[in-house]
């Protein structure tokens, strides 16, 4: 086999002028990223995507070339594969600060072959740092110890101490300028830098990058991320200046449901590292140490308070060569660990989206408000012309009261989410830089006269992964679902996986686990999971608990022993199986596999040694059989089952739901857990723990059984989200099956045809529907329009998800829940896979399944998904009885379409038989009557 890379440049020519292309690769990417800067990774992973207008294609054979400058360092020789994705790099070892440029040549099965090439960077590895850690001269954030999650204060109390607030406690950024000379134009030139605390680079008066929130949220014991900058073109002749604004952030400033400071130290800092390489090949250092510090405009920025910007004390030049310095006081080196930093891994946090208010209010009560129109995590920046010393203040929240009043719907501590500006004089611009809110809407106070809609605009801030997935229905409600769920992913997915982005703002691993399925389809994920899961491993206990929030605040830590509960630890297990599904990364299981068996050591540990209330009383047979029931400890259950907190703002009904469940809920997702670790056992050719894990599963199963489940397919625990979790994990007997379908389906008639599911059952509701003969109730709840049900929302003018189903109740009374938890939004996935009909039939769509529901009420869908290998879609229409089904599926995979006898392939060559057609890639129509 023989392919020269002058032919593909020249089909990259041909493709430039218009001419249809045969066979290309495109998407090459190292760990998930394209030509990423920095990466501390000694066997990064190769993919690429394969284009081809032939029907049928595929990979036949690949060979990948990688070198650094002239020296080839790996040569994967032609290897005959069809892999193109987590491809291992298998060469000499890798070098630090290192640009590797790689090649790829693939061969198809029609005689192509084509080559593409791209490069990326090898981070600093365990090259030493040649500075240290310095800290501006500061005043030591105060610990201010705030009250634990169950005594937060009552709504009135919060917002009476958010009136009386002067911010003394907060103190100003730090302004940092280390200047330095480049002797001649650079070769390459980078800057290595982290924070305690978050910070924003700038190199000659300019932002070198457009990042945001740097170093970012992780587990900073264990691991503190460092970015990489490349400044080649940034450099002037003779004197330049590298500039640094350093904040609280994650660092020191008021995180969590408590609000509390200081959760990693009380005084913040930087490490930073300048790499010059001038042409000769000399390298020049420039080091973080030889910085000044002065204080400037912002007198605090905390990234839930909000910010306080008095432009009156801005230093235009601050940032620039020749600025006078000789007030500002030089930074204090510190002998803190470098250990613990480690190249960032994953996409950035950045400015994703900009856009116009669509209103400026005036309330009933007179105060002016902004409607972004869309409930968003980010900030509003203006531009206005004033005098100076205006002090223009910018509160924000998600919704307006049941009057159209502005509300602070989050109660408690450092809740604020105000930012102040006071004015200089004349025309001028701000923009936050170190906080971001959770809102729609922005009430405005101090701006001379009425504000124009025009002088605003929002910015959306988030992890910046692809999206890959798109679903587009006959129904506009549908539709608005399907974004409401993108848009509360977005907002959540600032760096880490949180819960909302307002009131807390933290990993809680439950939300996670319900909705990385969901997740993994909208947007690329794969290294932004990855990332959090090494959190998980490192907050990991000794004795195997997962913690119920990663990175673990110390302000959570208040429980005592216990740190998990069944479902959100289980996260462990559960993200890194969705990852594996979607993306086809193995190494994700293997990486966490040790991690999951240390888990379900300590669940097994539990369950084994646990006795549950009235244990002495048991006879033999039941003592026995307690081992494997997971029924003891504290565990979140069936979070947020409507029945128990609708009409209830109070935090407290949250915790009803906790209660009343926690007890089955647990045994229950044993069961579940136990499974999936039999199939990711198995996968990972462990077939030893996979058959212990079956095992195990089945003990369960029956112990289960016999201790829940009555005769007639009841539970003591009557609720239809303990149901739907049996009926999915196979806790029920064939007998018993049908009576509690039956049983089932009757109380969700009797509930007004709506859903009662929590947080771990709602992934499972609509596939347990399906599965069992209720495609109907599947469909009519998805229509559903009365509360609680997720069309109720959207009627609602919702526009993210909400938190409670019923945050906003019929009678428009507004709670001070969240309005932006992705949790129940988890039913994206579902409808994708079932309503749009596009399946992984093996992980990562290798082989893919279409099998749409027409039959859901829609009159059309359309889905579209990037996976892997390339660009799948279903789109269907039914007219009169008549589906039209439109299937396209990418370059080196197969497909089955699922159809009913009677369907017609417009291809007349393809054969369907027992209700399938086998097809290779391609674009392919059918049509039957239904
Ligand atoms: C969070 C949830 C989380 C839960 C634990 C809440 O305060 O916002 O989403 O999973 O606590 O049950």
């Amino acid at each position: 086999m023989s392919c020269r890379p002058e032919e593909n440049r020249q089909i990259d020519h041909r493709e430039r002028i218009g001419i249809m292309c045969e066979f290309r690769i495109t998407d090459l990417k190292v760990e998930h990223q394209r030509e990423v800067l920095g990466l501390d990774i000694a066997h990064p992973r190769f993919s690429w995507i394969l284009k081809s207008e032939q029907k049928n294609t595929m990979q036949t054979a690949y060979q990948i070339v990688v070198k650094a400058g002239e020296e080839t360092v790996w040569h994967s020789q032609v290897c005959k594969s069809s892999q193109s994705i987590e491809i291992e790099y298998a060469g000499k070892e890798l070098k630090p600060m290192t640009v590797y440029l790689w090649q790829v040549t693939v061969w198809d099965n029609h005689g192509h072959c084509a080559v593409a090439e791209s490069h990326w960077e090898t981070g600093r590895f365990t090259e030493l740092w040649q500075s240290l850690w310095v800290e501006p001269l500061q005043q030591p954030t105060e610990k201010i110890k705030q009250k634990p999650i169950h005594e937060l204060m009552s709504e009135e109390e919060a917002n009476h101490k958010k009136e009386e607030r002067d911010y003394a406690e907060f103190f100003p950024a730090h302004y940092i300028r280390i200047p330095f000379k480049v002797k001649a134009t650079a070769k390459t030139a980078r800057i290595y830098a982290t924070a305690h605390g978050i910070y924003q680079l700038y190199i000659n008066g300019e932002p070198a990058d457009d990042r945001r929130l740097a170093p970012e949220m992780t587990s900073y014991q264990s691991l503190l991320q460092y970015q990489v900058y490349d400044i080649t073109d940034k450099l002037l002749p003779g004197e330049n200046v590298i500039g640094l604004i350093l904040s609280d952030g994650w660092w020191s400033g008021r995180v969590g449901l408590t609000g509390e400071a200081c959760q990693y130290g009380s005084t913040i800092g930087y490490l930073l590292e300048g790499r010059i390489v001038y042409p000769d090949g000399e390298v020049e250092i420039i080091s973080g140490e030889k910085g000044v510090s002065a204080t400037g405009p912002i007198c605090y920025s905390d990234l839930f308070v909000g910010e306080r910007y008095d432009a009156r004390l801005e230093n235009p030049d601050w940032c620039k060569a020749g600025y006078d310095d000789t007030n500002w006081q030089p930074v204090i080196p510190k002998d803190y660990p470098t250990e613990n930093v480690k190249a960032q891994y994953g996409e950035p946090v950045r400015p994703i989206l900009s856009f116009q208010p669509t209103a400026v209010l005036t309330t009933p009560v007179g105060e002016t408000v902004l409607d972004l129109g869309q409930n968003i995590a980010g900030y509003v920046s203006f531009t206005i012309n004033a005098p100076a010393g205006l002090t223009i203040k910018l509160e924000h929240s998600e919704v307006l009261d049941e009057n159209g009043n502005f509300l602070n719907n989050i109660i408690g501590v450092n809740k604020d989410q105000t930012d102040y500006y006071i004015t200089k004089e004349g025309e001028q611009s701000y923009q936050p830089i170190f906080t971001y809110h959770g809102f729609r809407y922005v009430k405005i106070s101090g701006w001379p006269g009425t504000p124009e809609k025009q002088a605003f605009t929002a910015t959306v801030i988030s992890s910046e992964m692809e999206d890959i997935g798109t679903f587009e229905t006959s129904d506009e409600r549908i539709n608005r679902l399907q974004k409401n769920i993108w848009w509360s992913q977005v907002a959540n997915t600032i760096s880490i996986p949180t819960d909302c982005p307002q009131r807390e703002r933290v990993g809680w691993t439950g939300d996670i686990m319900a909705f990385a399925p969901t997740m993994s389809f909208n947007r690329n994920a794969a290294a932004f999971l990855t990332r959090w899961l090494e959190c998980c491993r490192i907050e990991q206990r000794s004795d195997g608990q997962i913690p119920i929030v990663v990175p673990y605040l110390e302000a959570y830590q208040n429980n005592g022993e216990s740190h998990s509960s069944c479902g959100w630890s289980d996260a462990i297990v559960a993200v890194p199986w969705a990852l594996y599904q979607a993306y086809g990364d193995e190494q994700v299981l293997r990486e966490n596999y040790q991690a999951m068996l240390k888990w379900m050591a300590y669940v097994e540990n539990q369950a084994e040694t646990g006795k549950p209330d009235g244990y002495d009383t048991f006879d033999e047979v039941r003592k026995e059989r307690q081992k494997y029931l997971w029924n003891t400890g504290f565990h979140f259950g069936d979070w947020l089952i409507p029945s128990l907190v609708l009409n209830n703002s109070d935090g407290k009904a949250m915790m009803q739901t906790a209660t009343a469940t926690m007890g089955i809920v647990a045994p229950a997702y044993y069961a579940f857990n136990t499974a999936k670790m039999a199939e990711i056992a198995e996968t990972l050719g462990r077939t030893d723990d996979a058959s212990y894990y079956r095992e195990l599963n089945k003990k369960i199963r029956t112990a289960f059984i016999e201790e829940y489940v009555h005769e007639d397919g009841t539970l003591d625990a009557n609720f239809q989200g303990i149901y739907i979790i049996c009926l999915k994990n196979g806790l029920v007997t064939d007998e018993q099956r049908p009576k509690m379908i039956a049983h089932l389906r009757k109380m969700i008639a009797e509930n007004n045809g709506c859903l009662d599911t929590g947080f771990l059952s709602i992934l499972f509701l609509m596939d347990v529907l399906c599965e069992n003969d209720c495609a109907d109730v599947a469909y009519s709840l998805l229509f559903q329009e009365q509360c609680p049900s997720w069309l109720y929302q959207v009627k609602k003018g919702a526009t993210t998800m909400w938190e409670s189903w019923g945050a906003i109740t019929p009678e428009d009374k507004v709670s001070s829940y969240s309005y932006n938890h992705y949790a129940f939004g988890c039913v994206g996935e579902w409808l994708y896979r079932v309503v749009g009909g596009l399946q992984a039939a093996a992980p990562g769509y290798k082989y893919i399944r279409i099998a749409p529901a027409v039959d859901c009420g829609l009159k059309s869908a359309r889905t579209t998904l990037k996976t892997p290998y390339g660009l799948a879609g279903a789109e269907w229409k039914l007219e009169n009885g008549t589906v039209e089904l439109k299937v396209m599926i990418p370059a080196n995979t197969t497909a089955e379409v699922q159809l009913p006898e009677q369907a017609i392939a417009v291809d007349s060559s393809l054969k369907i038989a027992d209700g399938c057609c086998r097809i290779g890639s391609g674009t392919y129509q059918f049509t039957y009557q239904i």
